[in-house]
């Protein structure tokens, strides 16, 4: 059967390149996987206060990830780091102490830019709060994507053959990760 994914999208713009390379994953991935889309804009700023009331958005993130074989992460650079709201949607996942959604799941980082860098520095910052959510962050391979006007179209098509057998070694590593985290 096929791997169930729970994927963070790290930007919410409809146009987001991220977005794009999260469908080109999930078309390339085929049967392999289905791809659980994890809503980070309405999730409240993470407040310790309303651990004992948690917000119903947190309770249904940690819910998708508790469902989820493996969780994959797909994100921009913002100012040498993460966005905002995908650490808040992370925070919020690893709340309240005891009731961590993360612990032991495997996972995978990924991420596009314009810039020649493509999210390296972000994706560092973000390997840091994976490892201290308690997630099994693949090591390798790593995947810096530079995006370029139309390298993968809205419905997530590479056009580049070099980029879709890049990004296909990515997954197949990522399959392997997870079944060798988790065997079944
Ligand atoms: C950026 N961008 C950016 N790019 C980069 O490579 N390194 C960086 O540090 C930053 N910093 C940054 C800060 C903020 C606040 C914004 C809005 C943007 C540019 C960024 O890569 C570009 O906007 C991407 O298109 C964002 O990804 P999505 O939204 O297209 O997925």
């Amino acid at each position: 059967s096929p791997y169930k994914i729970a994927v963070f999208v790290g930007s919410l713009r409809k146009e987001s390149i991220n977005r794009r390379l999260a469908h080109a994953l999930e078309k390339l991935a085929g049967d392999r996987a289905s791809f659980d889309y994890i809503q980070l804009d309405d999730i409240p700023l993470y407040n310790q206060d309303h651990d004992s009331r948690f917000p119903a958005q947190g309770t249904r993130l940690k819910n998708q990830v508790r469902s989820a074989d493996a969780v994959l992460f797909i994100t921009p650079e913002y100012n040498r780091s993460i966005p905002g709201v995908l650490k808040n949607a992370i925070d919020t996942g690893s709340r309240p102490q005891g009731d961590n959604a993360f612990q032991g799941k495997p996972a995978a980082l990924i991420g596009a830019s314009f810039g020649s860098a493509g999210t390296a520095m972000a994706q560092q910052h973000l390997r840091n709060v994976l490892v201290a959510v308690g997630l099994a962050a693949m090591a390798r391979p790593e995947a810096f994507v530079q995006f370029k006007e139309g390298l993968i179209e809205a419905d997530g098509t590479v056009a580049s053959e070099g980029t879709r057998k890049f990004l296909q070694g990515f997954l197949d590593a990522f399959f392997d990760w997870i079944q060798t985290q988790q065997p079944r």
